[in-house]
């Protein structure tokens, strides 16, 4: 595989962390910001006091925070034109593994054609990274990951690209079913955040991706 900096690549947590700040962005925000680390966010916030602070452990909102990981925890009233710096437990520290990739976006399966077309034009060569969890593969990133890949041409997919194709081809037509098999999935709505993965299966309702920028947020370009 060539060096990481010469790939476009698209970081997907379908759930939630990349279907959460693909909202915050569709929302009117003017930036979002994946760190890995709880502290650095206070620390930001510090810094600039018009920040909005998000995130999860466990699931759950972060004490001190102003948000959780939920898509619905960020209507347009609350983000419009403001700075938000998320944390979660995989998602995040998956942005911050492919640091050194000359452009990063942030996918999911609302979003998925878009980031098909910006990636293409971004760089010869793709690469959709899956946060996973805990180091497990995560089916609702394959989910997703497929659905980005399923608009490359078939002799640019990889075995990974391939498998990942032939999984969201089985579930496409019923994407909240395809989604509700991951054990992430069951773990949210025994939670009580059934929305939040029925939301995350929504195919393509934006058009925009999140990119990351010069200044490491991410925005739309
Ligand atoms: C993560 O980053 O691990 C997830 O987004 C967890 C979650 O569902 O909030």
């Amino acid at each position: 595989m060539p060096p990481l900096e010469n790939y476009a690549v698209v970081v997907v947590d379908t759930l939630r962390a990349t279907t959460t700040m693909a909202t915050i962005l569709e929302r009117g925000a003017q930036g979002v910001l994946p760190v890995a680390d709880v502290d650095e966010a206070f620390s930001l916030r510090d810094k600039n006091p018009h920040v909005l602070l998000g995130g999860e452990r466990h699931n759950r909102p972060l004490p001190g925070f102003d948000a959780g990981n939920s898509p619905f925890d960020y209507p347009e009233s609350m983000v419009q034109d403001r700075l938000v710096v998320l944390s979660t437990t995989n998602g995040t520290q998956a942005v911050e593994r492919v640091r050194d990739a000359s452009w990063v976006a942030l996918g999911a399966l609302v979003n998925a054609r878009a980031c098909f077309e910006q990636q293409i034009r971004a760089a010869d060569t793709g690469l959709v990274v899956c946060a996973g969890t805990e180091g497990q593969v995560a089916l609702e990133d394959v989910l997703a990951a497929g659905s980005i890949v399923s608009y490359w041409p078939t002799d640019l997919r990889g075995d990974g690209a391939h498998l990942a194709c032939a999984f969201y081809r089985r579930w496409q037509d019923d994407l909240v079913q395809g989604i509700r098999l991951a054990s992430h999935a069951k773990t949210l709505i025994n939670q009580g955040l059934e929305q939040d993965v029925d939301f995350a299966a929504s195919l393509n309702i934006y058009s925009r991706v999140p990119v990351r920028q010069s200044t490491n947020w991410f925005a739309y370009s």
